[in-house]
C-alpha cells in the first residue's frame, strides 16, 4: 500500500487537540483497514476536530458520516474540512452517538466504521450497528488497551472502573469467531479492526 500522508493543515491540528485525535501509528492501520477494499459510504463515530473523518474520506473517496457531540470541536472539523475541499465528502452529526447512530444505521449501509467515542460506550456502539451491517462490513474500534488496564482480568482502579469494564466486554464481542474476525494490535491506546463474518 502506498503510505498514506495526511493533510498538512490536519496535520497542524495535533499541536493543540493531539490527546483527541488518531495516534500516528494508530492511523496508519486504520487507513489499511480503510483502503483494503472499495468502500461506499462510512460511519465514524467521535468526530472530535475531523482529523480521521478527513483521512478516511481522502484515502478512501467514500462518503463519511460522522458523529460528535461536542459543537465547538465539530466547528473546527467543519473548518478545516472546508479548507481541503473536503466538505461535501463528509457529514457531522451533532449528538450524543447513543441516540444518532441507531437513527443513521436505519438510513445508511456502511461498509466500514470506525468507533472512537465514549470508551465505555462501545459495546452499545456495536449493539446498535451489527444487525445492519453486512458480512464483509468492516469495524475499526481505537483505544480498545485503554491505558494498559484491558488485557487480563485485575481489578481497574475505581476511576476507570466502567472504561475497563465496557471495554473488556466489547473485546470479548468482538473476538468472539462466531461473529467476527479480528485482529487486535498494540499501536497507540491499541486498535482492533474486525471483520463480520
Ligand atoms: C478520541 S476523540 C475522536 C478522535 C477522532 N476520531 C480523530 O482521530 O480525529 C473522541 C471524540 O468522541 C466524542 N464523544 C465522546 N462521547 C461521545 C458520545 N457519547 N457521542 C458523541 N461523541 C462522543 C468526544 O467529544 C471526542 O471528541
Amino acid at each position: 500500500m502506498p503510505e498514506f500522508v495526511p493533510d498538512a493543515r490536519a496535520e497542524a491540528l495535533r499541536e493543540k487537540y493531539g490527546f483527541d485525535i488518531i495516534p500516528r501509528d494508530g492511523l496508519e492501520v486504520l487507513i489499511e483497514a480503510a483502503v483494503a477494499a472499495p468502500r461506499k459510504r462510512i460511519l465514524e463515530i467521535g468526530t472530535s476536530v475531523g482529523y480521521s473523518a478527513l483521512c478516511l474520506a481522502t484515502a478512501t473517496g467514500a462518503h463519511v458520516d460522522t458523529v460528535e457531540r461536542d459543537a465547538g470541536k465539530l466547528d473546527v472539523a467543519k473548518k478545516l474540512w472546508a479548507a481541503c475541499g473536503a466538505s461535501n465528502n463528509i457529514t457531522a452529526y451533532l449528538g450524543d452517538a447513543e441516540r444518532v447512530v441507531p437513527e443513521l444505521v436505519k438510513r445508511h449501509k456502511y461498509d466500514f466504521v470506525f468507533i472512537d467515542a465514549a470508551k465505555s460506550k462501545y459495546c452499545g456502539y456495536l449493539d446498535a450497528i451489527y444487525d445492519f451491517i453486512d458480512t464483509g462490513t468492516v469495524i475499526v474500534a481505537d483505544d480498545v488497551n485503554f491505558l494498559g488496564l484491558v488485557k487480563g482480568d485485575g481489578y481497574p482502579p475505581h476511576k476507570h472502573r466502567t472504561i475497563v469494564t465496557g471495554m473488556r466486554r466489547f473485546v470479548r464481542a468482538i473476538t468472539d469467531a462466531s461473529r467476527f474476525e479480528c485482529t487486535m494490535s498494540d499501536v497507540g491506546g491499541g486498535i482492533a479492526v474486525c471483520t463480520k463474518i
